[in-house]
């Protein structure tokens, strides 16, 4: 494959008053697998679409190992493009329509069907060539619909919510194939998708967007460990909402001072802030006299959930080996310590803050 370095500089795009796009910067390395992740309406599909000259920004450039394509037409972009409809012929059986992006190219026959046998094969399905799109089901098509995005061997690979009609099992089936295909052919790949686990175990880096710009960027690991905002925080991975008072760059939080991450929050001594805590960095300790209680324990695997009861509506999830979670039964009361020096915090609503409050006081009276 011919793999390329993208670029995306200062898009700017506008629908009417409304701008989706503003002022956006993306590259993707050459055989590297980007995903955009976002909620809906964002504005990832844009992106996805301003790359493959099916929509033209407002302002910016695309350009391709350097130069620039903007105005180029999408047919002489050399790009394969995987969407969430299945949009294959329906005349057409798998074979034919992946050999179809290869007629336009003006292949002889025998080459395109011999190209296009081997790609069904790399995609798992060369016992269903001759099947046309109603005989498959919705993996399967998804399957042919990727292998006539590689057939032409595209420049890049745009994959816009390719698994979101799918149940779940053949979900993760498929996008452990399709990193995999993406892997060994060393083919430069955006991701469109809203689903974060979907972004955590298919790219290279992923990168964040609220809004028509990209909060964040960087790989799995960097989003998850260090988020740099409550946004990014909350969307990618499970977090807590655990309330504690602010003084002086740190928050007061289950008798821990934590350092705030995210320092340009413009908060002052005393202002009730919500810390936010993953579920692993949470410790629950058996006691009596403690604030929280065991509500119940959802097994996930490997580890465990168990789910608190705190003050107000709260519930706390901790996450913990099953064997640590078989010696607290539920029903029993426990306190609760964080592990974290630092967190991200957040301005806690006013539901928050009122309940918070209320448990102050309570243990007050307790104490
Ligand atoms: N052709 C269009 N005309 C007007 N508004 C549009 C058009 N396409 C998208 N939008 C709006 O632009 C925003 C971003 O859309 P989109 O990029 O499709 O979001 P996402 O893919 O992240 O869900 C949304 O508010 C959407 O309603
Ligand atoms: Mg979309």
């Amino acid at each position: 494959m011919n793999s390329s370095h993208v670029e995306l500089k200062n898009i700017t795009k506008q629908y009417g008053s409304k701008t989706v796009l503003d002022n956006l910067n993306l590259e993707i390395g050459k055989a590297e697998l980007v995903a955009l992740l976002g909620p809906s309406g964002c504005g990832k599909s844009t992106t996805l679409k301003i790359l493959a000259g099916l929509e033209h920004a407002d302002q910016g450039s695309v350009c391709i190992d350097g130069n620039e394509i903007s105005y180029l037409p999408t047919r002489r972009r050399n790009m394969g493009i995987v969407f969430q409809a299945y949009s294959l012929f329906p005349h057409l059986d798998a074979i034919d329509n992946v050999a179809y992006g290869l007629k336009i190219k003006g292949r002889s026959k025998r080459e395109r069907r011999n190209r296009a046998g081997e790609l069904l094969e790399l995609v798992g399905l060369s016992e269903h060539t001759t099947k046309f799109p109603g005989q498959m089901s919705g993996g399967q098509q998804q399957r042919v619909a990727l292998a006539r995005a590689l057939a032409i061997e595209p420049q890049l690979l745009l994959l816009d919510e390719p698994l979101s009609a799918l149940d779940a099992k053949v979900r993760t089936q498929l996008r452990d194939e399709i990193r995999r295909i993406q892997l060994s052919e060393g083919i430069s790949t955006l991701l469109v998708t809203h689903d974060q686990e979907e972004a955590l175990v298919m790219a290279d880096r992923i990168g964040v967007m609220n809004n028509g710009v990209i909060e964040q960027i960087g790989s799995p690991s960097e989003l998850y460990h260090h988020p740099r905002s409550p946004f990014i925080s909350q969307f990618v991975g499970v977090v807590n909402r655990i309330c504690g008072e602010y003084n002086a760059g740190s928050v007061d939080v289950l008798g821990t001072r934590v350092d705030v991450a995210n320092t340009e929050i413009d908060a002052r001594d005393g202002d009730t802030l919500t810390c936010l805590i993953r579920p692993e960095d949470l410790r629950v300790l058996p006691d009596a006299k403690g604030s929280y209680r065991i509500l119940n324990k959802q097994l996930r695997g490997i580890f465990t959930s168990v789910m608190l009861a705190g003050p107000g509506s709260t519930v706390i999830r901790v996450d913990m080996s099953d064997r640590e979670a078989s010696k607290l039964p539920t029903g029993s009361q426990v306190s609760l310590e964080t592990l974290r020096h630092d967190a991200v915090v957040d301005f806690a609503s006013p539901d928050e803050v009122a309940e918070a409050k209320a448990f102050v006081k309570e243990r007050n009276a307790n104490a």
